[in-house]
């Protein structure tokens, strides 16, 4: 028997939603958004068609990076609920039928993580080389001139023992000595931990970071940096990232997964394509998706973007399935950086590219990033470099459920003010407006769950050129879809080569386009797209 073309595994043909737990649903009235709260919006998702959820870390924390300092990895934070409140989620997630996945944050601990306080108490201790201790050079120097991504240098001297430790992000988060098989096993057994209790797979935080070269040679200076960026980006991390024997590493991981069925892992990796793809692994035996995040960093350029996507199909290994992202809990939203209209394209974009989307949560609703005062400013990232504007706190608000008071996400005090429009802007009034953010991304995702070319069908590059991308999505026996979609804002052409590019306008991102027939020649406004249904 043939294999069925149009049936592949759920993490390939669905679609991915991230929330960031503190800011999605309170349900205590302390102003943080917890699990009971995702609890009560699990229908909201799944009218919306997603197939499954991404939470960001909820486990117990000093918080000093919102929650990305792990100090027990086999708990529930308080703030967000308890192990009886997960497992009452898992189980309605999967009453659903959708999936749920972890954050997992292998590379670093909490400076209050017990195996850390162990480490530190004495030279002697057996968990010394769980993390990474030195000495300092004979004139009392850091050991090497490695950054800190949150500004300063990655070393903290610990006067009790007398010797340096690495962090590559805050001092509260040293990193673990991934090179230690111990340091393997206990953090394959946390893998194993949650996947018993029925978690469907993992976003592994800094996958790229996880293994450092062994001399802990110097980071060679980057030339191409300017003052406005991040301090982080003077060197090159040449040597404190992405080394060979990382993808060892990668490997025990998914080793563990493939002992449970259909679990899969994303690895989160800001690399240049040749060095992502590496992460799919020799014979497909690394992570499931190294998260793509060319949306995220390129500029939103017609013919930058679709030589981006064209390179990403030609460098993907044979197995490796493809993916896309256009914002997290990292970068600004993608209405701030295109505006308005234009996120309605890129919307089309994400939604029909070949590959696995992933949506950040409030993205569907078209949320900006929101003005955060300088006096509360809360992102370590924002706080340590507080002339770079780079706090992330502008695209970590609470959702904008409604129009009552803080926009029904808490009856208390939210912990990051809202946006000011949230009484105009919310789920429950887009969820009536057939020109609404929401209406495009529920039909959208409805169509694409519909129809087999859109879900897993091949990509085929038709034109770009300063101002339009077309492309066509297509698998045997199945209707075929032409995208057009202009990422200027002037009006833009498109002359077919092919005459048999006949149709009709399926959805766009003026819904007064659709259901209209259109052949050779298409004029589109500026921030226009077309998901076009060819007959
Ligand atoms: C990842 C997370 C980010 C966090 C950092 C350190 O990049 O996405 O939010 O600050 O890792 O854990």
């Amino acid at each position: 028997m043939e294999a069925d073309a149009t049936k592949h595994l759920w993490w390939q043909e669905g679609i991915i939603y991230q929330i960031y737990p503190r800011s999605f649903q309170d349900s205590n009235g302390d102003g943080i958004g917890d699990l009971p709260g995702i609890l009560t919006r699990l229908d909201y998702l799944s009218e919306l068609g997603i197939t499954a959820i991404w939470l960001s870390p909820i486990f117990p924390s000093p918080m000093a990076d919102f929650g990305y300092d792990i100090s027990d990895y086999q708990g529930i934070s308080p703030l967000f609920g308890t192990l009886s409140d997960f497992d009452a989620l898992v189980a309605a997630v999967h009453g659903r039928g959708m999936k749920l996945m972890l954050d997992l944050v292998p590379n670093h601990t909490s400076d209050q993580h017990p195996w850390f306080l162990e480490s530190r108490s004495s030279r002697d201790n057996p968990k010394r080389d769980w993390y990474i201790w030195q000495d300092a050079l004979p004139d009392g120097a850091v050991p090497n001139n490695w950054l800190s991504m949150f500004g300063g240098n990655a070393w903290e001297w610990d006067e009790p023992t007398q010797q340096y430790y690495y962090h590559a992000f805050l001092k509260e988060q040293p990193d673990l000595n991934w090179r230690n098989p111990e340091v393997q096993e206990a953090m394959l057994n946390v893998m194993r931990f949650w996947l018993d209790r029925g978690v469907d797979g993992f976003r592994v935080d800094v996958m790229w970071h996880m293994i450092k070269d062994e001399m802990l040679r110097d980071n060679p200076v980057n030339p191409n940096y300017q003052p406005h960026m991040a301090t982080y980006e003077q060197l090159l991390p040449v040597y404190s990232t992405d080394q060979p024997d990382v993808h060892d590493v990668v490997m025990q991981m998914r080793h563990v997964l493939n002992s449970y069925p259909e679990r899969m892992m994303i690895g989160e990796i800001y690399l240049p394509l040749h060095q992502l793809v590496a992460y799919y692994g020799v014979d497909g035996k690394g992570a499931h998706l190294p998260f793509n995040f060319q949306l995220l960093t390129l500029p939103w350029e017609a013919r930058q973007i679709a030589a981006a996507v064209d390179q990403y199909e030609g460098v993907l290994p044979v197995d490796g399935w493809p993916n896309w992202v256009l914002g997290n809990h990292d970068q600004p939203r993608i209405t701030s950086r295109v505006g308005k209209e234009q996120a309605r394209v890129a919307a089309l974009l994400l939604l029909t590219l070949r590959g696995t989307p992933t949506i950040y949560y409030g993205d569907e609703i078209g949320m900006r990033d929101v003005p955060i005062p300088f006096e509360e400013v809360q992102d370590p990232q924002g706080l340590n470099m507080p002339d770079k504007n780079l706090s992330r706190d502008p695209s970590r608000t609470p959702m904008q459920w409604n129009k009552s008071p803080n926009a029904g996400f808490s009856e208390g005090k939210p912990w990051l003010r809202l946006a000011r429009d949230f009484a105009r802007e919310n789920v429950e009034r887009q969820k009536e407006d057939p020109y609404s953010m929401l209406t495009l991304y529920r039909r959208l995702i409805k169509l694409r769950q519909q129809e087999p070319s859109l879900r897993v069908g091949d990509y085929v590059p038709v034109y770009s050129d300063t101002q339009l991308i077309a492309y066509i999505r297509q698998l045997e026996g199945h209707p075929r879809f032409l995208i057009l979609l202009n990422l200027s804002h002037r009006p833009g052409y498109f002359k077919a080569k092919d005459s048999s590019l006949t149709g009709v306008v399926a959805i766009a991102t003026s819904p007064d386009w659709e259901g209209t027939p259109v052949n050779d020649t298409i004029s589109l406004s500026g921030d226009e797209g077309l998901v076009i249904r060819l007959t």
